[in-house]
């Protein structure tokens, strides 16, 4: 059956371009009714310009969708409420929101300032909390919500350079970690998409083959199943790109167990390629499962 999302409210924050445009062009031609969200500006973060939300929503209204600009930057708790608020005072609500919003300020850590490691993790993982800590009480009042934070394989792999980005890429996974325990009983679902897109942020790091087999409209359709109603699926970790779908998971090693005395830092040493070695391994689903493998029978 189609997917649709008629009736719906769907807020993609940094939906001025790339992936987020993506999105929110899928989201629309489906029948929601979208909050574009951009403050404009470079890849930096830096500047700003109404341009890049009204171009988005000139597409979505040409090709006969729903949507309004929001020009508000997610990078603070304010601002943050204020796209929420433009979702609930044009269209009466909020069902969706995509955090997607995102700025690269890359250096080796030695040569990065803290204001670039705080710029960075305040976009992307600040801005992803306050904008669900917006929207948080209206979905789990009306027992219906959809989250989308965006990850990267920069913080689930790392990358050379984004100390800050992959810090702040992988906080959001902790984020919806919690989320996802919080929200089940409510019906709103959390999820976290590491996606692999040519867009102005990757760009120049791909060639014009790459680039085609790489297009951000490629990456979308797995956000939108996300924010479905046919998802029951939450907490989990998505890879997508190129037309390539994949779950992401956290395993553990059975690891070794030091009983009937106090283990020494020669245990661990004389152990060490055992207490690593993932050939057979565990996935647990909470920290309290694991913490159960931590203490033992
Ligand atoms: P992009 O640069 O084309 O889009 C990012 C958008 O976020 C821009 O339109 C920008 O104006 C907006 N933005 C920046 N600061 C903002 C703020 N404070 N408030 C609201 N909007 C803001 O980049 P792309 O590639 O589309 O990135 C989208 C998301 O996907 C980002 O979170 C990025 O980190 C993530 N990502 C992208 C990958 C890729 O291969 N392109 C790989 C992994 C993650």
């Amino acid at each position: 059956m189609t997917i649709r999302f008629d009736n719906r409210v769907a807020i993609v924050t940094g939906a001025g371009n790339g992936l987020g445009r993506a999105h929110a062009l899928l989201l629309a031609s489906r029948g929601a009714k979208v909050v574009v969200n951009d403050p404009g500006g470079a890849v930096d973060g830096k500047g700003g310009n109404h341009a890049a939300a009204d171009q988005v929503v000139a597409e979505i209204k040409a090709a006969g969708g729903v949507a309004v600009p929001n020009y508000d930057s997610v990078a603070d708790p304010k601002s943050a409420a204020n796209i929420v608020k433009t979702a609930v005072d044009s269209f009466g609500t909020v069902d969706i929101v995509v955090n997607n919003a995102g700025v690269l300020r890359d250096k080796t850590f030695h040569n990065m300032t803290v204001e670039d490691f705080d710029f960075v993790v305040k976009v992307h993982f600040l801005g992803t909390a306050y904008v669900t800590h917006a929207a948080w009480p209206i979905m789990r009042n009306k027992a219906y919500g959809r989250v989308v934070v965006t990850s990267s394989n920069s913080g689930i792999y790392g990358n050379f350079g984004q100390s800050n980005y992959g810090g702040a890429k992988l906080a959001v996974v902790g984020f919806m970690n919690a989320l996802r325990l919080e929200g089940q009983k409510y019906n709103v679902f959390i999820n976290a998409l590491a996606p692999v897109a040519g867009t102005r942020m990757t760009e120049s790091l791909m060639t014009p083959e790459a680039l085609e087999k790489l297009k951000p409209e490629y990456v979308s359709p797995m956000v939108a199943y996300l924010c479905s109603e046919q998802c029951q699926r939450t907490g989990e970790i998505w890879s997508a790109g190129a037309g390539y779908f994949a779950r992401i998971e956290y395993r553990e090693a059975p690891g070794v167990r030091i009983e009937g005395r106090a283990p020494t830092i020669e245990d661990v040493e004389a152990n060490i390629e055992k207490i690593a070695d993932l050939t057979t391994n565990k996935i647990y689903r909470t920290s309290g499962e694991e913490v159960q493998a931590v203490v033992g029978a």
